[in-house]
């Protein structure tokens, strides 16, 4: 049953973002396009629905719930509601804020799974990867031998049991698919990437995991959890109804708007669940480019992040908004420059479009009383300056044209060609002149009615990426329909009523001092990095798998106050028993006396001490870890050592006497 609608619904999502890191511009970037979208589908009639949210399970966000000594629901919850808030704050909230925790995400997960399965596409086989023990996680792309790229230590091959996904089933399928809907990657060059990855042959992927605690559980399959991409993507669907999508006729979404290095797995993965389950497929992934900072990609590795508050507190977010989508191509990726922006923001903003609302309003309250004047239409068509009526005409079907194909800079390029022209035609024209003779006063007349109304265009073509400064402006013309419902088809030139009444003008855009606001932003942003905005997160250059190789990556570890350094217990323990793991060649089963018990606890020391050596030695004993399972060994605490530069541990022990259970402070 699909629900009937007045108008066509146009149903658009973000990226669900993880919550083990704090949004920065370029997460904020996706967003702000997201919103543009809505905004201006809505004004072509659109129904619109736009989903937004976080990605919260995966070893990245259990370690840096354990790092914050949080539970992972506890700590993520946290993370959550900030972006949360973050969106609500930048008026760029989603219609729907989806977290792969919810309960209605758990459902649809599963009974998509279920589908799959009942389909013949899901079967049970063996990953073999590359496990980082110290860190508990797989490592993404390493091979035999390699070190872990976040704590240095060699990486060893290990093989568990998983549930697969038959993605070479697929291969044809897409390939028909892609052929079939040739609009469904877009840009040009990631359809291309996308091509050559299918056509070079699809492997089995592996979606579930038995060394992950944080995830959604496969349904009577203890230990399994679903295995981050088989949970996140479906988060676009449990959004919308999950298994009961189509009373809520949303589904298939219209748009997924994502980064680049995620496209992989909309483009292809996501396509071949859905087909697996037989529901129907998204009608277009639209993949950006990345905001650079000096030249990077911008990550908190890197340490080149420029954070979106401090720029909304000095400049307002609207700015942020025009800046974004004006400097970068869509598509392709842009340098993030304080210094452009805030040029951006007085040549554009400031001595463009708020110059022109106000010297126009600000005119038309001085010569006609706050009136539009009537155009005297014998003379609206002047030889000596352009043919302001053709040429906004022209430009509101060019502009829509190019919002369309998501060309968001040269759209506003092309409305701030408008304002140009406009701004051309008063300086020609002269209207404080022509005020000064009582026979011009009809040439005045239309002059102010001319640029009236190409601010009118204007600003309703604007609107989407401006949508308070335009509104407001709006409201000064004397347009009473609020601006968010004008449809742009229906708008045209000589619209405007000669005698409405106009609103006070206002400064919308003030200009301001280059290096004063820059300083500004930057000591807002150097005050807001010394108190971290969130709880200690951590690496996350280490994943659980394959395909998260996209995974945000790491936080710079912070200072710690001595209250953080309390909450690890440590002590002295005494090994009792010793004997090697199973098929891990690192990996020792100790039994450690801690003075009120005895431990099993599982070490990365194999390499280095053999089981008998280790017997009766006094070693420092981490007590208040939560268990883990390391190769399906229950671990209970965890052994110190010094780690040299080979990876090579070296346990830490004591000169002096001292009793078992003693504690360390
Ligand atoms: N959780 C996954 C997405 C799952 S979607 C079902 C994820 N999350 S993320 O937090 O890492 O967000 C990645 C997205 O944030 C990118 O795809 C992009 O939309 C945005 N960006 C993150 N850094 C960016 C830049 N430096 N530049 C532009 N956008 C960036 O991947």
């Amino acid at each position: 049953m699909s629900t009937s609608r007045a108008k066509p619904k146009y149903y658009l999502t973000t990226p669900l973002y993880y919550t083990n890191g704090m949004p920065h511009i370029g997460h904020t970037y996706s967003t702000i396009v997201a919103d543009v979208i809505r905004r201006y589908k809505r004004m072509r009639g659109f129904d619109v629905f736009m989903t937004t949210g976080a990605d919260e399970h995966g070893v990245n966000v259990e370690r840096s719930a354990q790092k914050a000594g949080k539970s992972p629901q506890e700590f993520s919850t946290e993370i959550a509601a900030h972006w949360r808030r973050l969106w609500d704050d930048l008026g760029i909230p989603g219609d729907e804020f989806i977290r792969t925790t919810d309960e209605k995400h758990h459902r649809t997960v599963q009974w998509l799974f279920k589908r799959c399965r009942e389909n013949g596409y899901i079967e049970k086989g063996r990953y073999t990867g590359q496990y980082c023990v110290h860190d508990n996680a797989y490592v993404v792309d390493a091979g035999p031998g390699d070190a872990c790229p976040d704590c240095g230590r060699p990486t060893e091959t290990v093989t568990e049991e998983n549930y697969f996904f038959k993605l070479p089933e697929f291969q044809q399928k897409l390939l028909d698919f892609y052929a079939a809907n040739p609009d469904f990657i877009q840009p040009e060059s990631r359809r291309n990437e996308v091509l050559s990855f299918v056509n070079g042959g699809l492997k089995n992927l592996s979606i579930t995991r038995t060394t992950i605690r944080w995830g959604i559980p496969v349904p009577g399959e203890a230990p399994h959890v679903f295995y981050v991409w088989f949970d996140a993507l479906i988060g676009y669907l449990s959004a919308v109804g999950g298994p009961n999508f189509d009373q809520r006729g949303l589904w298939p979404a219209d748009l997924h708007l994502v980064g680049k290095e995620i496209i992989r797995f909309h483009a292809v993965y996501w396509p071949a669940f859905l087909m697996a389950a037989d529901l129907p497929l998204p009608e277009q992934i639209w993949a950006h480019g990345w905001l650079l900072f000096d030249s990077e990609k911008m990550s908190k590795s890197r340490g080149n992040v420029v954070r979106p508050r401090p720029i909304v507190s000095a400049l307002g977010i609207e700015p942020l908004r025009y800046y974004l989508l004006r400097e970068i191509v869509f598509g392709q990726d842009g340098s993030f420059s304080y210094d452009a922006l805030v040029t951006r923001y007085n040549s554009d903003l400031a001595n463009g479009l708020g110059n022109l609302a106000s010297r126009t309003l600000t005119m038309i309250e001085r010569y006609f009383g706050g009136e539009i004047p009537n155009p005297a239409p014998e003379q609206s068509k002047e030889t000596d300056s352009p043919n302001t009526a053709e040429f906004a005409n022209e430009a509101l079907i060019k502009v829509m044209h190019l919002y369309d194909r998501l060309n968001f800079s040269m759209a506003l390029e092309a409305i701030w060609e408008i304002v140009g022209m406009i701004d051309k035609f008063i300086t020609v024209e002269k209207p404080w002149a022509l005020a000064e003779k009582p026979e011009d006063r009809a040439r005045l007349g239309t002059v102010l009615y001319t640029a009236a109304e190409g601010l009118r265009i204007v600003t309703a073509l604007a609107h989407p990426v401006l949508p308070q400064a335009t509104e407001k402006i709006w409201n000064q013309l004397g347009q009473t329909e609020p601006l968010s419902r004008v449809q742009l088809d229906t708008l045209s030139w000589g619209q405007l009523k000669p005698g409405t009444k106009t609103g006070k003008p206002e400064g919308i855009f003030p200009r301001v001092d280059k290096s004063e606001t820059i300083a500004r932003i930057e000591a807002m942003e150097q005050e807001q990095n010394k108190a971290p905005e969130v709880p200690a997160a951590t690496a996350a250059n280490t994943t659980a798998g394959p395909g998260a190789a996209a995974a945000p990556a790491v936080e710079v570890t912070p200072k710690i106050g001595i209250e953080d350094f309390a909450k690890v217990e440590m002590r002295v323990g005494q090994v009792k028993t010793a004997e090697r793991v199973a098929g891990a060649d690192k990996l020792l089963q100790l039994q450690v006396d801690i003075g009120d018990e005895v431990r099993q606890i599982v070490a990365g020391l194999a390499l280095a001490y053999k089981p008998e050596q280790l017997v009766g030695r006094k070693v420092v004993v981490v007590t208040n870890l939560q268990p883990r399972k390391l190769r399906g060994v229950e671990s209970n605490g965890m052994i110190v050592a010094a780690s040299l530069p080979d990876g090579a541990p070296v346990l830490a022990g004591f000169l002096e006497e001292v009793p078992v259970g003693a504690k360390l402070k």
